[in-house]
């Protein structure tokens, strides 16, 4: 056996990853962040018309087999069909990123019920049933990593985000369920949750006064990139985390960590 080297146990060379809603923001730097560590890609997304240039734009710079799969979460024969075809394509699973999610926001008394199944159907029962579908291949063989990308949502009440925050909550209670239920199998699954990333999500509120106030209160003073999500992504997907599950890592600017006052603001 090789000797241990830390550097090393980054890397996804031989594997296979699957990254929902990876046609743009946070999914498509994960994607790409995961094939250049040597991974085997299938990505998903609503419209085949914006996955396919990302699927050639991450073969072109590493060289690695990206298969785009048109699929839509909230349709459970959608997530079945897109597991059974990257096993057809490579026969294995070994990383899930459960990305692709959606946020319609509006003030709790008038929040609606179809925007409350729209948003649960997607970013709750579709990442579940993600998850299931995955985990019974991983199970087989005894080895994968399931990530879910929760939000800040999860430890702090922010108004008119209703039904993404319940989704987002009860998903990271899942990641703890998942990882005590399928430890047994090897199978290991954690949450990364972000703070505020400026990507097409955030667009509206990266626009007005809100903004103002998510940067007083960032210790880092600053919106998230997307691609400053990757490497925790990575660091969950790879060997590096071999001994890691059930928890939740926050890449927020240091938002959560407690304070709602910035030294020197
Ligand atoms: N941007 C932020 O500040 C922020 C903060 C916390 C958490 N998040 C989470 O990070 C993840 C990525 O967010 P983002 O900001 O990159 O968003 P985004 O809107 O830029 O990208 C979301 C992706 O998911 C896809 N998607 C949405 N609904 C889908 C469905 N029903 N079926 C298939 N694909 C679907 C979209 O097409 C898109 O490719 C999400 O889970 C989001 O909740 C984002």
């Amino acid at each position: 056996m090789a000797a241990w080297s830390t550097i090393e146990s980054f890397r996804l060379d031989g594997q296979v990853s699957l990254v929902t809603g990876a046609s743009r923001g946070m999914g498509k730097a994960i994607a790409e962040a995961l094939a250049g560590a040597g991974s085997d890609l299938v990505i998903t997304g609503r419209h085949m018309d914006t996955l396919t240039p990302v699927a050639e734009g991450i073969r072109e710079k590493t060289g690695r087999r990206v298969v785009p799969i048109e699929m839509d979460m909230g349709v459970m024969p959608s997530i079945a069909a897109t597991v059974d075809n990257a096993l057809k394509e490579f026969g294995r699973l070994d990383v899930l990123v459960n990305n692709a999610a959606i946020n319609t926001r509006m003030p709790a008394v008038e929040y609606t019920e179809e925007a409350w199944d729209a948003v649960m159907a997607a970013n709750s029962k579709g990442a579940f049933f993600m998850a299931q579908a995955c985990g019974k291949a991983m199970i087989e063989r005894k080895q994968g990593k399931i990530i879910n990308i929760l939000s800040l949502t999860v430890a702090w009440g922010l108004p008119t985000v209703v039904a993404y925050t319940a989704a987002k909550a009860g998903l990271m209670q899942l990641t703890r369920l998942l990882a005590v239920e399928w430890g047994v199998h090897n199978i290991k699954v954690n949450g990364v949750a972000p703070g505020f990333i400026r990507t097409e999500l955030t667009e509206p509120v990266q626009r007005d006064a809100r903004s103002r106030w998510i940067l007083n209160r960032t210790p880092l003073g600053r919106w998230g990139e997307p691609e400053e999500i990757t490497g925790a992504v990575l660091f969950l997907a790879s060997g590096a985390s071999d001994f890691v599950t059930g928890q939740v890592l926050f890449v927020d600017g240091g938002i959560t960590a407690g304070s709602d006052w910035r030294t020197g603001t």
